[in-house]
């Protein structure tokens, strides 16, 4: 028998198209808002891209009395509401034949009962594998219990062959205690490599796109570090409140939802050293490293700032501030806005602050990382030639303007030597035809095909809180907490913050 060699046979080839294989996705929390809004889309989505397997089901769980109709009912409001691709008929009656329902209370041994049958007999009319994902899309407190009655129903053993993964989804505690707690529970009936912890970041393109700009070029290399850059600034703005999210929101705030999480992955990513190869263990190793030599250094006071929105005008309406949203206590203390000035002690970026905001209610919706660099040592140009010639920079548009820019100096046309600064882009829907999966879109791909990269570990999870929890102290005790109205720039404090140190924050 001859073989013949085609690269585009080879399963290791990147470009073929990665595609589940058999398996039940059970969905706890499936009335929430996440699932509403992203996970059933995403699921769709990938439906409709040809990345689910033939059998594929899907197991909605909620504390509803619904049958099967009803939860395809609302699947498909929200698919039509929020989905990416197209909509399509055949797609989506293909796919709804999957879903099924079972109602039951998080703690209730019968429901998780009529959910382990629920799944077997799917594995056998639907030849799902006995391969099983729990989606955790429920509050923390609850984990307990669901978790145990996985164990006591049976449904987290497997046979030879099958697969078990649990998904969790941030907040990973509310410190680094908590943290701690909620690891041990997910690990008292599941091993570590079953677990996916979704940082939803992790999922954007933009996002990965970090590592690709950094590592797969040799241009940007020899520049990443103390000797050529000035200061780096990662910013997520968001122009939204709180929405309905009272009770999640008020009393974790704006460093725990995002900064522990998002914004210092998008600093490992940044900052970290190159990894070995891109298998799981070698990135979150550098990811590890890099957040174990995060320092917070000196007074507090200097070095964080914190705000809550006001009211103000957003897109020419009135909104109204933090405390008069519904559901939050007229004396609440919960920021809206965090700003904090980091270093990292390695070779690479000692000296180099870390300067990361994020707030809802300003001005505009952007999350970017800004690496500015130092000034030329010498112009050799008049004073006034270079007035208006500020740092170079290059930035990662994480979102919603997708690219890269790079900001340098050069002459205004006429016949003086006048500089000023000007941008280079690449925008992503510029050279690319297709458009970016959702990030909820591939990180549910990887979990049912069991690809762990893109899911933060524990280490990290607790690294990141070791860095959050003397802040989040601080602020607890004595720290300012500064209005800052709706539709603006975020609080003064946040600018003097950077003032101290002869800097201004990136404009919205
Ligand atoms: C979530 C936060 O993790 O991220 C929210 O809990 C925030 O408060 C959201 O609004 C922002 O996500 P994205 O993808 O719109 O930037």
């Amino acid at each position: 028998m001859t073989t013949t060699s085609n690269p585009l046979r080879d399963p290791r080839d990147k470009r073929l198209p990665r595609v589940a294989g058999p398996c039940v996705l059970v969905l706890f929390g499936v009335t929430g808002d996440l699932s509403r809004k992203k996970l059933l889309p995403a699921i769709y989505d990938l439906a409709n891209r040809g990345l689910l397997p033939p059998g594929f089901s899907l197991v909605g769980f909620a504390r509803r009395d619904w049958d099967h109709q009803d939860f395809r009912q609302i699947a498909y409001e929200s698919v039509k509401e929020h989905a990416r691709t197209p909509f399509r008929e055949d797609v989506w009656t293909h796919l709804s034949e999957g879903m099924h329902f079972v109602p039951g209370e998080f703690g209730d041994p019968g429901a998780f009962d009529a959910l382990a049958m629920a799944v077997k007999e799917l594995d056998e009319s639907r030849g799902t594998g006995g391969n099983y994902a729990f989606y955790l899309s429920i509050p923390p407190k609850f984990f307990p219990k669901v978790v145990e009655q996985l164990r006591r129903s049976g449904l987290a053993d497997r046979s030879d062959g099958e697969w078990r993964r649990v998904v969790i989804e941030k907040p990973f505690g509310h410190d680094l205690a908590s943290a701690q707690d909620l690891n041990d529970t997910v690990h008292r009936v599941f091993p570590e490599e079953s677990i996916f912890r979704i940082d939803h970041y992790l999922g954007k393109e933009t996002v990965q796109n970090i590592l690709a700009l950094r590592f797969a070029n040799s241009m940007f290399e020899p520049i990443w570090n103390r000797s050529f850059v000035d200061h780096v600034q990662i910013t997520m703005a968001e122009d939204i409140g709180i929405g309905g999210r009272a009770g999640y929101y008020d009393g974790i705030g704006a460093a725990r939802d995002v900064i522990q999480n998002h914004l210092l992955q998008l600093l490992a990513l940044t900052a970290m050293e190159e990894p070995t190869s891109f298998a799981a263990e070698a990135v979150r190793a550098e990811k590890a490293k890099i957040l174990s030599s995060v320092r917070v250094r000196g007074d507090l006071s200097q070095s964080t700032a914190r705000g809550q929105y006001a009211s103000g005008w957003q897109g020419g309406v009135k909104v109204e501030g933090y405390l008069e949203e519904d559901g939050i206590p007229a004396d609440s203390r919960t920021e809206t806005y965090a700003a904090i000035k980091l270093e990292i002690d390695n070779r690479r970026w000692a000296g180099v602050p870390f300067y990361l905001r994020t707030g809802k209610r300003l001005s505009r919706r952007v999350t970017e990382v800004a690496m500015v660099f130092q000034k030329a040592p010498h112009l050799p140009f008049s004073h006034t030639d270079t007035e208006e010639l500020g740092q170079n920079a290059l930035v990662m548009r994480v979102q919603p303007d997708e690219g890269i820019t790079v900001r340098f100096g050069s002459k205004v046309p006429g016949t003086s030597m006048e500089i000023r600064d000007v941008n280079m882009d690449f925008a992503y829907g510029e050279s690319f035809t297709e458009s970016s999966p959702e990030a909820y879109e591939r990180l549910l791909l990887d979990v049912l095909i069991g690809d762990p990269p893109l899911f933060p570990r524990q280490e990290e999870v607790e690294l990141s809180w070791k860095i959050l929890d003397p802040i989040e102290e601080y602020w607890a005790g004595q720290g300012g907490l500064d209005q800052y109205k709706s539709g603006g720039y975020g609080p003064d404090s946040a600018d003097e913050l950077m003032a101290r140190d002869g800097r201004t924050w990136r404009r919205l």
